[in-house]
């Protein structure tokens, strides 16, 4: 199974999600079984969103730590359960750096989420300074033991090895140094699951002309798209590569 994942951010409007989402159908995608596309889209279009298809999974972005009460704008991980989504994601890089988001709080979250069956889309990844110093394998190391402490490991996840100098930035990790720390991850988790079935989802600068390569290399099955997966023409050319 190969994972197609869009990760909207704060982006989009109503109106945008109508016209990208009639821009898609126009290109009908053939369905293939071994093909999952997702989109984690803000909170306020969860339930207007239409689905692109049935076959399309529906996610969120970020979700509290917290069960339920006193906590002002945020969503618990039971609604976004009660609305029926499929995955959400945790921990990206942006809420890490801009909302100061903790290892423990991502733990925290995965738990949650697992207790209300909404899979957890965990995003994992090295800054620049990290990468440049040789420290990728440790600081990777760290968010997974962190991040999966104490969890369900009858449960699946999703792991997105997102590095962080990568994401919006235009560069991506060499095709060689993907193959590598997604070997690396996967060996990981391996020891924490006890399987080789954890999908591991390659993020950052994912774009038409880069995709091919990413999603046909072997330890990689899939893609999370931040910016390209905000227009539909590059988004089903991203998607195309797999047909
Ligand atoms: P990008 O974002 O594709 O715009 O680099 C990826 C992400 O943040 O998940």
């Amino acid at each position: 199974m190969k994972y197609i994942i869009g990760n909207w951010k704060m982006n989009m409007s109503a109106g945008e999600i109508v016209e990208f989402t009639r821009r898609v159908k126009k290109y009908k995608i053939p369905r293939k079984r071994n093909v999952q596309f997702g989109f984690a889209v803000p909170y306020v279009y969860i339930l207007g969103m239409a689905k692109i298809q049935d076959y399309v999974w529906i996610g969120a972005q970020n979700v509290s730590e917290h069960d339920n009460g006193a906590f002002t704008g945020e969503v618990s991980a039971s609604m976004l359960g009660d609305v029926g989504l499929d995955f959400c994601i945790v921990g990206h890089s942006e809420r890490r750096t801009l909302f100061n988001e903790t290892d423990e709080q991502v733990n925290e979250k995965i738990k949650k989420l697992q207790q209300y069956d909404v899979m957890p889309l965990l995003c994992i990844g090295e800054t620049e300074e990290q990468y440049e110093a040789g420290s990728t394998k440790e600081v990777l190391l760290k968010q997974i033991t962190k991040a999966l402490d104490g969890i369900d490991k009858t449960k699946d996840i999703i792991v997105a090895y997102e590095p962080v100098w990568a994401i919006g930035t235009g560069k991506t990790a060499s095709i060689e140094t993907i193959r590598e720390t997604a070997g690396f991850i996967r060996a990981e988790l391996r020891k924490i699951f006890g399987h080789n079935d954890t999908p591991i989802l390659y993020g950052g600068s994912v774009n038409p002309s880069n995709s091919d390569a990413i999603l046909h290399n072997a330890e990689v099955d899939g893609a999370l798209i931040g910016g390209a997966s905000l227009d539909a023409d590059k988004f089903v050319q991203i998607a195309s590569s797999l047909f």
